[in-house]
């Protein structure tokens, strides 16, 4: 099965105005994504990554320049549009893990599921796996200001990951966690892409997470600078 362009980006420029004058964050970029990627953006801090990332999943807009996503223009898009854009194909997890504080870690993770037509025997099920992927299951009750860092990002993790989405989109997901957390995700993320084909879009200065990759694209001052190809560690498969 021939691999679809997921998402494109043309002439993506985006400014931030600073004092009197414009920060350019994006600056003309023209990129495309495919099924079954596994993609990093990786890059100084302040290169752009979050905010291409945001811009891709319809979470924040460019001021030039336009963005299509399974072939819809985010552009043209109401917000209620793009919500049910993302909560159909987008899972994210965030570098700040944006959790809702009132909730527990179960409901956090539950939350993108309420937005989809799901029984509930079925939605906890899916929750239930989520929490075991990421390691938490003994933390379901927890609120967040009750979790470390990285159990935050790994309820974060889970968050992203509980609908199956068709496209996750990883803001340095694993920047807090150990080298046994961080491998465990990344085999499940692995796993994923290999068996369902999900498209993963990392934001990363992971080196773990660099040697799994089968796309890297280094930007610098808000420029695509490198889109290589990766060769694969040994035991993991190509698509
Ligand atoms: N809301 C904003 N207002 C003004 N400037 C912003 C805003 N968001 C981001 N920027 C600026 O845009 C640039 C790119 O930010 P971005 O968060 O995309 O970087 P990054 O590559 O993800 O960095 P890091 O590796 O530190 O996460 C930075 O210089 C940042 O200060
Ligand atoms: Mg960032």
């Amino acid at each position: 099965m021939e691999d679809q362009i997921l998402i494109a980006t043309e002439r993506l420029v985006k400014h931030y105005p600073m004092g009197k004058h414009l920060f350019t964050a994006l600056n003309d970029i023209t990129i495309t994504f495919k099924s079954r990627e596994f993609t990093g953006l990786v890059g100084p801090s302040g290169s752009g990554k979050t905010t291409l990332l945001n811009i891709i999943g319809a979470l924040d807009s460019p001021t030039r320049g336009l963005v299509r996503v399974m072939g819809q223009d985010t552009g043209t898009l109401s917000h209620k549009q793009a919500a049910r854009l993302r909560s159909i194909y987008l899972g994210f997890t965030f570098q700040t893990y944006n959790l809702l504080p009132v909730y527990t870690v179960y409901e956090n993770v539950e939350f993108p599921l309420l937005l989809l037509d799901m029984a509930p025997a079925q939605r906890k099920k899916a929750v239930l796996q989520a929490l075991e992927w990421v390691g938490l299951m003994d933390k379901q009750k927890s609120r967040p200001s009750q979790l470390s860092g990285g159990e935050s990002q790994r309820v974060s993790i889970a968050r992203a990951m509980v609908k199956a989405p068709k496209i996750v989109l990883a803001d340095e997901p694993t920047a807090n966690l150990d080298a046994a957390n961080s491998h465990n995700i990344l085999q499940m993320m692995i796993k994923l892409n290999e068996e369902l084909g999900t498209t993963f879009i990392f934001a990363s200065h992971d080196d773990k997470v660099i040697g799994y990759l089968k796309r890297k694209i280094t930007l610098t001052d808000g420029k695509v600078v490198e889109d290589a190809r990766m060769d694969l560690p040994e035991g993991r498969n190509t698509c």
